[in-house]
């Protein structure tokens, strides 16, 4: 006896068809397993069996030969159990259903119940893609399955209910997809609560709104932390596409709310300096996505910035240029999305006071210089934003007034946003930061003086060839928060001013 079930297996965020084909005939009782399965896949047999018998399914007792096509691509996982299951069920006679577009993903428990899986919403997209029309899944893997188009998602609870379910006795209600719409706003820090400041919040707001990277730099207690945790309640609103991505790599890593199976706020990863290359970068023998891929879309804080190990700050180059990272094991290798924003803040020499108007430094020269060098000139490059973040007025402190809301800064966010979806529409590009060399100067348009200024800064300011692209692009932003089409010359000058910090600490 013969029977096959179509399934999807996953490695990283690449999901793939496979079919689990199943060959039952008389001989001592056994099931066998082949298809470049791991031990996780093999040890299914012993869940898979006790499982029928507490669900109080008989299977028919012979000797099953199970492959897993393509036999030539290894299976990892404990979600193959269903669809070895149901092909078990099948061809014992226990279910009788046309199953040639349903497939099945799920990890079965001793007691017959189907157990949650990780990366759920890439197998769900690729069953899809396959011609599939309905998906069998974990029951709490249900909802964010049902956000594929063209899917019918079945939650299942346990397999008795599934067998049921197959047979016609008692259907098993499809799941409705959850609303991506749906905007509980969360309790997040607003800029009406920082005082002064202004130019600092000017930066961080052309950074949202442009998605570029941001360095705040000045001595303690200025309000860099509390700038810099207030960035997510100004940053635009997820597209669709974005959450999807998003919610993908959330899925992989195990870190999807079971209640909200959509991430449809950009993430904020506030990571500390103690995290390690694998926790950044991501890692592991099936490698897992690091926070900075856990952010994709979002935010990636690094605070104290010279503090986190230098090794670690430099495997961050390679992906923050672009916007994916690449993990190779010996089981294979993963890539990972993190088109990131990335936000560090840090004081320039270890008293906090190096360069502070009406401060004291009380650190040797070389204690400086050893401390601003742990950010090497590679990484500074990618941060197209800097500024410093000078002491705040008594004046301003004391004052009773609130400064400008987060709903404000973040209307004006939005708006910048929208001119860019607009501008890039039809490419892969979707913010400024992201503008390629080939439509650069075809995005970029300055005007005659903005033009003279730019020319002036390069020539006489020895601002280096990598930063001039960097500088338009920021320029471009700016623009836009103007709702300008034509870069000004007080858009370049705004966009020069952010990269010359580095010759005052760096140099
Ligand atoms: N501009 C400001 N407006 C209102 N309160 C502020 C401001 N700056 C600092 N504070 C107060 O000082 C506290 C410390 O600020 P914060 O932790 O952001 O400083 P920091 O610049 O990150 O310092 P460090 O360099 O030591 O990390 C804040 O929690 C807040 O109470
Ligand atoms: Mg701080
Ligand atoms: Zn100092």
């Amino acid at each position: 006896m013969f029977a096959q079930v179509n399934s999807v297996g996953l490695f990283g965020l690449n999901a793939f068809p496979v079919t689990a084909e199943i060959s039952s005939s008389a001989g001592i009782p056994a099931i066998n397993i082949s298809g470049l399965a791991d031990m996780s896949v093999q040890e299914s047999k012993l869940r898979i069996k006790a499982a029928a018998e507490n669900s109080g399914i008989k299977i028919a007792k012979c000797m099953y030969t199970v492959n897993l096509a393509p036999a030539d691509v290894r299976k990892t996982g404990s979600f193959y159990d269903l669809p070895i299951l149901v092909a078990m069920l099948t061809v014992s006679g226990v279910i009788d259903a046309d199953l040639k577009d349903s497939a099945f993903i799920g990890e079965v428990s001793l007691n017959g119940d189907v157990c949650f899986v990780q990366g759920a919403l890439s197998m769900a997209i690729k069953a899809a893609e396959c011609g599939i029309k309905r998906l069998y899944l974990p029951y709490e893997n249900a909802a964010e399955a049902a956000v594929v188009k063209g899917l019918r998602v079945y939650g299942v609870k346990n397999i008795a209910s599934l067998a049921a379910h197959l047979n016609g006795l008692s259907p098993i209600p499809a799941a409705q997809p959850v609303d991506f719409n749906i905007n509980d706003s969360f309790s997040v820090p607003d800029f009406a609560d920082v005082k002064g400041q202004d130019a600092v919040k000017g930066a961080v707001e052309t950074a949202a709104a442009g998605f570029h990277n941001i360095l705040l730099i000045g001595p303690p207690g200025t309000g860099k932390s509390m700038i810099a945790k207030r960035i997510p309640s100004i940053l635009p609103r997820m597209t669709f596409e974005e959450s999807i991505e998003t919610t993908q790599i959330h899925s992989v890593a195990g870190i999807l709310n079971k209640e909200r199976p959509l991430v449809t706020e950009r993430p904020f990863r506030d990571v500390s300096h103690t995290a390690s290359s694998v926790g950044l970068i991501g890692g592991g023998s099936v490698p897992k996505p690091g926070e900075i891929s856990i952010a994709h879309n979002g935010v990636l804080f690094l605070d104290e910035f010279p503090e986190f190990d230098r090794r670690v700050l430099e495997t961050l180059r390679q992906p923050l240029e672009n916007g994916e990272i690449t993990i190779s094991r010996a089981s294979g290798s993963v890539s990972y999305p993190c088109n990131i924003m990335l936000a560090a803040a840090m004081n320039p020499c270890p008293c906090g006071n190096y360069g502070a108007e009406g401060k004291t430094c009380t650190c040797s020269q070389k204690q400086v210089t050893g401390y601003l060098g742990k950010i090497s000139r590679p990484v500074l490059d990618r941060i197209d934003i800097q500024v410093e973040v000078p002491s705040v007025k008594y004046e301003e402190l004391s004052g009773r007034e609130k400064s400008e809301s987060s709903k404000v800064i973040a209307e004006r966010v939005q708006r910048a946003r929208d001119i860019q979806l607009e501008r890039f529409k039809g490419t892969k590009i979707r913010t400024n930061s992201q503008i390629t060399p080939d439509i650069l100067h075809e995005v970029c348009v300055l005007d005659e003086q903005a033009g003279a200024y730019l020319k002036n800064a390069f020539e006489k300011s020895g601002l280096s060839a990598r930063a001039y692209d960097r500088v338009l692009k920021v320029a471009r932003t700016c623009a836009d928060l103007d709702g300008s089409e034509i870069i000004h010359k007080k858009h370049i000058a705004r966009a020069v001013q952010y990269r010359t910090l580095d010759r005052k600490y760096w140099q």
